[in-house]
């Protein structure tokens, strides 16, 4: 029986021009090129400059995105945006990111699920084109973390750096198998039993201050591994396929040690999984997009294949998503 899909039509990134190699901390604080490389992966970060906000990353790479769909702002119905380091308190960047792309009719929202972020835009993104309330969608990830960093931690402020990535869904009409292009599943989870394990300690009606993060990374990486790869799983069962049938992990770039582990868990092995965190560290909501902006521009993810999406961070908060990419 046919049925309406969410299917990716074009993806878009965007790194701020300064980059900072591992070795410029070293400069300023207690640690080594080596310790970041071995524990985390990551060897290089962007930084956004001043005065260059989330809502100008999120307009590169969706205006990079429109582009690789071949199609303009007017032909969107809305806009999801995830972040956690928006522009303003409010307006969303969501509707900051529509009137720069020049889109007046349709609808913008932000979404804030720290790292898990894309993928519950993408998960809502979905429920709008299958409930027939959105045809094309814009879904990016968008942040500037280098705002919300401690520079005398060393355990944080090493592993996290400012990106966006975009990917344009739109409803198509698909035969109901798993087969089919377009997302095929998706679960997202969150317990707040975990609340103070990553947080930052300000906010609007707490302490009216923006506040720095803080994370016991060893607490989160515990958790990521076994939710991950549950939720890795979830998504595959939901959709009547196995991990052998997986082409691609597109994980949330974290830490090179969690994507190792979550992989070798879920079956699949390190050369089917798309690996970026070397080249930008921890993007938060943007993480996702991006890699999978990078592996389709350097030609990894190729027509037709089944790509698998996990992501975890603060709240805890993660989830997962299996889409195959378009067969045209
Ligand atoms: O995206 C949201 C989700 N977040 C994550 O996925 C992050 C999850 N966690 C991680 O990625 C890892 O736990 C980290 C990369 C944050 C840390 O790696 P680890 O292997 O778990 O190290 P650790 O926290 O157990 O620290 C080991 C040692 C400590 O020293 P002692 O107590 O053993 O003497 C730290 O003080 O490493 C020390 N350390 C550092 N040393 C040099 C912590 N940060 C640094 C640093 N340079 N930058």
């Amino acid at each position: 029986m046919t049925t309406i899909r969410a299917v990716a039509i074009g993806t878009g990134h965007y790194l701020p021009e300064r980059v900072v190699e591992n070795s410029e901390f070293a400069e300023c604080l207690d640690t080594t090129d080596e310790w970041i490389r071995t524990r985390s992966g990551i060897e290089r970060r962007h930084f956004a400059a001043e005065g260059e906000l989330t809502s100008d990353l999120a307009l590169k790479a969706s205006t990079m995105a429109l582009a690789d769909a071949g199609i303009t702002a007017q032909d969107i119905d809305a806009i999801v945006l995830a972040t956690s380091t928006p522009d303003q308190t409010f307006p969303s960047t969501a509707t900051k990111l529509q009137h720069a792309l020049g889109m007046t009719k349709g609808f913008a929202f932000d979404i804030q699920a720290v790292c898990a972020g894309f993928l519950y835009a993408l998960a809502n993104a979905q429920a709008l084109i299958v409930s027939g309330q959105a045809k094309r969608v814009l879904v990016v990830g968008a942040e500037t973390f280098s705002r919300i960093m401690d520079w005398t931690d060393r355990s944080t402020c090493v592993l996290f750096g400012d990106g966006a990535g975009a990917l344009i869904l739109e409803a198509q009409s698909q035969p109901g198998t798993s087969d089919d292009d377009g997302i095929l599943s998706s679960c997202l989870h969150s317990d707040g039993t975990y609340n103070d394990l990553l947080y930052v300690d300000g906010g609007v009606s707490s302490t009216q201050t923006t506040g720095v993060l803080k994370m016991q990374g060893r607490e989160v990486f515990k958790h990521a591994v076994s939710k991950l790869a549950e939720a890795g799983e979830e998504v595959l069962d939901a959709a009547g396929l196995t991990a052998d049938d997986v082409d691609w992990v597109v994980p949330h770039q974290a830490n090179l040690r969690i994507i190792a582990s979550t992989a070798r868990k879920v079956g699949i092995p390190m050369d089917r999984v798309v690996v970026t965190v070397q080249n930008h560290g921890n993007t938060s909501a943007a993480s996702i997009p991006l890699a999978l902006s990078v592996a389709r521009q350097n030609g990894q993810i190729k027509p037709d294949q089944l790509l698998l999406m996990e992501a975890i961070g603060g709240g805890l908060a993660w989830g997962a998503a299996l889409m195959r990419w378009s067969k045209a």
